[in-house]
C-alpha cells in the first residue's frame, strides 16, 4: 500500500526536498503539488515548483493557489530563501504546463474522486489554499485520511519567540485547519530542527554524481549559507522533508498527541500553536505532535529517492 498524497507547499528549499523525496520514495504515491504564497510571492514560489518538477522528472498536475493569507498582510522569506525563494542552484526551464486550475480546487476533485481515507494533504507553507479548501468543499474534511503539516513547534518559533513561520504567516488558516475534525500531525520546529543535512549527507548526495543531486548539494548549501547567517545553525534544517518521509515510514519520527491552538489575539504571540500534552485546557486532543527523529532513517531514505530518481533516463539527461 503506497501513502497518496497531495503536497501543497511554497518552494522553498526544504519544500523542493518534500517534492523530490514525494517523487522518488516507493511507498509514497504524488498525485498533484499546489502552490501557495508563502517563502516568496505566488508566481516565484510556482516557478520554483515547476523548475523542481523538471529536473526531477516529476510529471503531475501542479497547480497555483493564493497569493496571500485569509486575513494578515503578507510575509515573504529572502533572508532565508532569497529574492527567488530557490536562490542557489541553476533553475531549469519548466517542461509542465501549469494546470488551469486554482490550487483549492484542484485539491477538491483529487481527494472526492479518489475513494474515502485515501489521500493525505501534505501543506509545507501557510495553510491558506487548505483551509479555502475546507470552505469551498466541506466534503473534504471526512474524505481525507490525514493532514501532515509543516508549522508551529511547542518550545520556540523562527519568525518570533514563539511563532514558526508558516503558521504566523496565515494563523487564522491554521487555526482553521487544526480545528477541523480530521486528523492532524503538527511536524514543527522541535522535529525538524533536528533534520540537519549535516557534511556527510551533503558528501552522500553529491557522490550520486547525477544533474539531480548536483540541484540539491546547491539547494542545501544556500539553505546552508543563510541558515549560518541568520539562525547561527552549523547545518541547514530540512523541515519540510520530515513530513513525506513520515508517510513513507513512520518510524522516522515519535509522536504524542495534544490539544493545539493558534494564537490569534496575542500581545506578542500571535501565529503561536498552544500546545497541551497534559489536558490543562480541558480540550479534547486533535493533534500528533512531532517529537523525536530518526535522522539516519530520514536521510537514507531521501539519498536512496534522489539515487532512485536519478536513474531515470529523462532525469539522467538534464
Ligand atoms: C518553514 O518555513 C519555510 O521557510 C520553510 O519552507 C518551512 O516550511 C519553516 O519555518
Ligand atoms: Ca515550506
Amino acid at each position: 500500500m503506497t501513502e497518496r498524497l497531495i503536497l501543497d507547499c511554497d518552494p522553498g528549499h526544504d519544500d523542493a526536498l518534500a517534492m523530490i523525496l514525494a517523487a522518488g520514495d516507493p511507498r509514497v504515491e504524488l498525485l498533484a503539488v499546489t502552490t501557495c504564497a508563502g517563502n516568496q510571492t505566488l508566481p516565484k514560489v510556482t516557478r520554483n515548483a515547476l523548475a523542481v518538477c523538471a529536473v526531477a522528472g516529476i510529471d503531475v498536475p501542479v497547480a497555483a493557489g493564493s497569493v496571500g493569507p485569509l486575513v494578515r498582510p503578507q510575509m515573504v522569506a529572502p533572508e532565508i530563501h532569497g529574492e527567488s525563494g530557490l536562490d542557489g542552484p541553476v533553475l531549469p526551464e519548466a517542461t509542465l504546463e501549469l494546470d488551469p486550475r486554482h490550487a483549492v480546487d484542484l485539491i477538491i476533485d483529487v481527494v472526492l474522486a479518489a475513494e474515502p481515507g485515501t489521500v493525505t494533504l501534505v501543506p509545507t507553507g501557510p495553510l491558506t489554499n487548505i483551509a479555502l479548501a475546507m470552505r469551498k468543499e466541506p466534503a473534504i474534511v471526512e474524505r481525507v485520511k490525514r493532514v501532515v503539516l509543516m508549522g508551529g513547534s511547542y518550545t520556540r518559533g523562527n519568525k518570533t519567540p514563539t511563532a514558526e513561520f508558516n503558521i504566523a504567516a496565515d494563523p487564522e488558516a491554521a487555526q482553521a485547519v487544526f480545528s477541523a475534525p480530521w486528523p492532524v500531525t503538527m511536524v514543527g520546529l522541535d522535529l525538524t530542527h533536528q533534520a540537519t543535512a549535516d557534511t556527510d549527507v551533503v558528501d552522500r548526495i553529491k557522490a550520486i554524481g547525477s544533474p539531480l543531486s548536483s540541484f540539491v548539494v546547491d539547494v542545501l548549501e544556500f539553505f546552508g549559507s543563510t541558515y549560518r547567517e541568520q539562525q547561527g545553525f552549523d547545518a541547514p534544517p530540512v523541515h519540510d522533508l520530515c513530513c513525506v518521509a513520515w508517510l513513507g515510514d513512520p518510524e522516522v519520527f515519535t509522536t504524542r498527541e495534544a490539544f493545539v491552538a493558534v494564537e490569534l489575539t496575542g500581545t506578542w504571540t500571535n501565529g503561536m500553536t498552544v500546545t497541551d500534552f497534559s489536558g490543562l485546557l480541558g480540550q479534547p486532543v486533535n493533534t500528533d505532535v512531532a517529537i523525536t527523529l530518526d535522522k539516519q532513517r530520514l536521510w537514507d531514505m531521501t539519498v536512496d529517492a534522489i539515487a532512485a530518481l536519478s536513474a531515470q533516463p529523462e532525469v539522467a539527461a538534464r
